[in-house]
């Protein structure tokens, strides 16, 4: 449990960077659980543990320094080939987050969303799912944004059939099919494409993430294995995206 209240760090977080020019949405691919783990000689369990543990850490700093959208990618289409005992565990410690921090989340106003195949997850993690979302969809806070299940590939094939289907249903016609149609057929629709996109541990991949939606984000990759990124970092990954120049394929003319 978080026992101070968010909003006693805003005032040291608001100090380290620039407030009116935060990014968005952030997403995050939290990567290095396993290494993290077996730098220590602990078995891969005790690395998501602690991923957790991190995960918790950065959606309190989020909050509070009153990012919009935080999407994390938990879980992708590929992570099923892992040993049986690992994803049991990763779906567990899903199912656990969800139980025990839902009060927590919900005070501090925050909307669990979720993106990808959720009915192919375990029927618990499904309800937990369910119930946090159902319970904090009227809130006004950040948007705790879960990646399950989720493959950029397969959700860009989904929104294509979606379309098709529409077409041939006459919804609409192909002309009238334009990349903001197309967004709004992904699991994103209506959120604002990330902003910035961190990857822990060093490994320089989309490792099939939101393809789409990072046409344009600023990319932080950082060395730290995930369970030791902590609210530090994330402000030094925000510093770095405020120093970039964002151009969106234009120049400037000032
Ligand atoms: C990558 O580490 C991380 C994952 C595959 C899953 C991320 C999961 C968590 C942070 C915990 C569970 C999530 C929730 C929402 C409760 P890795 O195992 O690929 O590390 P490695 O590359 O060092 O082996």
């Amino acid at each position: 449990m978080w026992f101070k209240p968010w909003k006693q760090t805003k005032d040291n977080l608001q100090d380290q960077v620039a407030m009116d020019r935060l990014p968005r949405h952030i997403a995050i691919i939290m990567d290095g659980n396993g290494r993290w783990a077996q730098k220590r000689a602990l078995p891969r369990s005790m690395g998501h543990r602690a991923g957790v543990e991190a995960l918790r850490k950065i959606v309190k700093a989020c909050s509070n320094l009153g990012i919009q959208v935080l999407t994390v990618y938990a879980f992708s289409t590929e992570n099923w080939n892992r040993p049986k005992d690992e994803v049991g565990i990763l779906m567990k410690l899903l199912t656990d987050y969800l139980r025990k921090e839902l009060d927590e989340l919900h005070q501090n106003k925050v909307v669990v969303r979720a993106i990808g195949i959720l009915n192919d997850l375990p029927l618990e993690a499904q309800r937990e799912l369910e119930r946090a979302v159902e319970r904090t969809k009227n809130n006004s806070g950040l948007v705790l944004n879960l990646a399950l299940n989720y493959g950029g590939r397969s959700e860009i094939v989904d929104a294509v059939k979606k379309l098709s289907r529409d077409v041939l249903d006459g919804k609409h016609q192909i002309e009238e099919i334009n990349e903001k149609r197309f967004s709004d057929m992904l699991f994103t629709g209506g959120l604002p494409d990330p902003d910035l996109l961190i990857r822990t541990s060093g490994e320089m991949r989309l490792s099939n993430f939101l393809l789409w939606q990072l046409a344009y984000t600023e990319i932080v990759v950082v060395e730290e294995y995930w369970p030791d990124f902590g609210q530090k970092s994330l402000l030094e990954a925000i510093k770095a995206y405020q120093s970039r120049d964002r151009r969106f394929g234009g120049i400037h003319t000032n």
